[in-house]
């Protein structure tokens, strides 16, 4: 990519999962690879762009040229992305952060056999929302990414949480659902407080770039 559009901005990335602990062998945790989050902080950093990614664990090469901070648990996502939001004039939200953690996590491992109820029934809290705390913190020409995944009504979805997140831009993608969806499946929306619109299948690098167009087209 030839385009230094993004030379002097600085663009901050959450990617991937979130672990949260039960005890020190045990979390919970979901299916996010990370692919999109590092297509976009590699894309941003072709593109000039002073790159902080804030990933999850994931079996993904470090991008180069960015600067990675691996965290695990949603809460230590937030108060890295905090760090690098501050400086940011685009952040994306594409991280599958867990939306609850047990309420504790066991100092020792859970045993069976010892008749501890935790075995049967664990305790969950709420996770913070990274991206509306951060949303609702937005400076003035700071440009918000956030993402939807949903399985039905992805535009009406992707549009609440444009301003519920406090967004510029929601990437509604439709996951699961009646249709054979496999990995390229994707069928990906971007919605602004302007306009709504599908956008044809292509390759996470080049939705990548995608995104990154029009969150530069809000920048002032
Ligand atoms: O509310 P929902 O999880 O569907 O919203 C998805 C968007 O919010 C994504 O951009 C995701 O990265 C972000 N999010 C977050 N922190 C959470 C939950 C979601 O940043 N705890």
């Amino acid at each position: 990519d030839m385009r230094r559009d993004l030379a002097g901005r600085r663009v901050m990335v959450t990617a991937g999962p979130t672990v949260e602990p039960i005890d020190p062998v045990r979390y919970l945790t979901n299916r996010s690879s990370g692919k999109t989050g590092y297509a976009i902080a590699r894309a941003a950093a072709a593109r000039g762009a002073d790159v902080t990614l804030v990933s999850g664990p994931v079996a993904l090469p470090e991008p180069e040229g960015v600067r990675t901070v691996h965290v695990e648990t949603a809460r230590e996502m937030l108060s890295a992305a905090q760090r690098a939001f501050a400086a940011a004039d685009i952040a994306v939200f594409s991280a599958a952060v867990a939306d609850m953690r047990p309420r504790e996590a066991a100092a020792h491992k859970l045993k069976k056999g010892a008749g501890d109820a935790r075995l049967d029934t664990l305790e969950l809290v709420e996770n913070p929302d990274i991206l509306a705390t951060l949303g609702a913190a937005k400076r003035p020409g700071q440009v918000v990414v956030g993402f939807a995944a949903e399985t039905d009504d992805v535009v009406a979805n992707a549009q609440r949480k444009l301003s519920s997140k406090h967004a510029d831009l929601v990437v509604g993608n439709v996951v699961g659902g009646g249709r054979a969806f496999g990995t390229d499946d994707n069928e990906v929306w971007f919605v602004t407080a302007e306009e709504t619109y599908g956008l044809p299948l292509m390759s996470k690098d080049r939705l990548a770039d995608r995104i990154l167009d029009v969150a530069a087209s809000f920048l002032p």
